[in-house]
């Protein structure tokens, strides 16, 4: 039996906080339309009550994406509540996504307040935000780092509110993936009434954990993960949505299924990447220049020979036409074959010999090897070829 996963993708909200990341509006609705391609079940498109530009794409996405759940985030304050309301009137789906701190640390610095009085102002916020959308979701900020027990209680009580989803946030990063498994399946076990909402994951990646925390996170009950394309976000950033519906692609034997359409991965992420100004980091997993890469004399033999000995997903599959054999000092002959092949011209073994010891004293000196350098050492002419 296969297991529905909600994606929430929230890179117009926690993602946009990126200094120098911001869109105006109608990049927004760009972004807001290629997610709703991509599949994404509910995007978060902003925080209304932060500035008249975030309220007014709010506004705007809610009128150009028909088929997603459109999100609002406050403050558990009745002002942002009123004001995120009001933004997402044109929304088919609306959801308020309204919280607190329940951390020690939030509750003692950034309240000077106690646990009981947190816990009061969290059934208060989801019962105002009620009277506006059907759809409230409640975070818990900083959960990561808060007491079980507690957390708990906490959950409880925001769900009896009428909380429809509850979203438990590693807003630090600092969970190890097992502590935050542990932390959900603690909500499972001990909450009254877990049943009638949904758990979402929330996790950020100071530590590099926040895929790994958000998987366990889905193991032990989670149903719904907020991530970011190409996991920007605050500090180091978010879940990334690829790395979540390749994950889940990748291992069947879990049961649970997006509506990610994987093949819209890579043109989102592209979007994203140019609109936002932040480049992908050659190396990101799915989505970085290296992913589908392979350069080792070794590899590439492997790949050539079939592609499963060094890939584990199809190029394709996210949206790239094809897998890439880069030439490096490190090529075999296969590669050097391989490529020659492409660009239409076929070597005798003992003609392919002599351009490989060519091949490779150019490399040494040369860290790029295009086809031109590959015609050029063939004795071929780009130019006579296209005749
Ligand atoms: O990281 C966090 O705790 C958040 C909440 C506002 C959901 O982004
Ligand atoms: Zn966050």
């Amino acid at each position: 039996m296969s297991d529905k996963l909600f994606i929430f993708d929230t890179t117009l909200r926690d993602g946009e906080q990126v200094p120098g990341c911001q869109l105006n509006t109608l990049e927004k609705i760009q972004v807001a339309k290629a997610l709703e391609e991509l599949g994404v079940d509910i995007i978060e498109a902003g925080f209304p009550v932060s500035s008249p530009g975030d309220f007014k794409s709010v506004v705007e996405i809610s009128k150009a994406v028909t088929w997603p759940t459109i999100c609002a985030l406050t403050r558990a304050v009745e002002k942002d509540i009123e004001v995120a309301a009001e933004a997402l009137k044109f929304a088919k789906r609306g959801r308020i996504h309204t919280g607190i701190g329940t951390s020690d640390y939030h509750i003692r610095y950034k309240f000077n307040s106690n646990q009981d009085d947190i816990l009061e102002r969290a059934k208060a916020c989801v019962k105002y935000a009620k009277r506006f959308v059907e759809d409230v979701e409640f975070y818990a900020e900083d959960a990561g780092r808060t007491n079980n027990e507690y957390l708990a209680r906490v959950v409880e009580a925001v769900i009896k509110a009428g909380a429809t989803v509850v979203n438990i946030p590693d807003t630090t990063g600092y969970c190890m993936p097992d502590e935050y498994g542990a932390k959900i399946r603690y909500l499972m076990e001990h909450v009254d009434g877990i049943h009638n909402a949904i758990i979402s994951t929330h996790c950020h990646n100071d530590l590099g954990m926040a895929t790994a925390n958000s998987i366990q996170g889905v193991m032990n009950g989670a149903r719904q993960v907020e991530v970011t394309v190409n996991g920007i976000g605050e500090r180091a950033g978010n879940t990334a949505l690829e790395e979540i519906a390749m994950i889940f692609r990748s291992h069947k034997e879990t049961g649970i299924v997006t509506n990610i359409n994987s093949t819209k991965i890579y043109s989102t992420s592209r979007m994203v990447s140019s609109l936002m100004n932040m480049p992908v980091q050659p190396n990101k997993a799915i989505v970085g220049r290296n992913a589908f890469a392979h350069s080792s004399g070794i590899h590439q033999d492997g790949v050539l020979k079939n592609r499963e000995s060094y890939e584990i997903i199809d190029p394709k599959d996210v949206g790239i036409d094809d897998n890439a054999i880069v030439l490096t000092a490190r090529s075999g002959r296969a590669a050097l074959k391989h490529r020659l092949n492409i660009l239409g011209v076929d070597l005798d073994q003992e003609k392919l010999d002599k351009v490989y010891e060519e091949f490779l004293k150019l490399a040494d000196r040369k860290k790029d090897i295009n086809d031109d350098d590959v015609l050029m050492l063939a004795g071929k002419d780009r130019t006579a070829m296209h005749r």
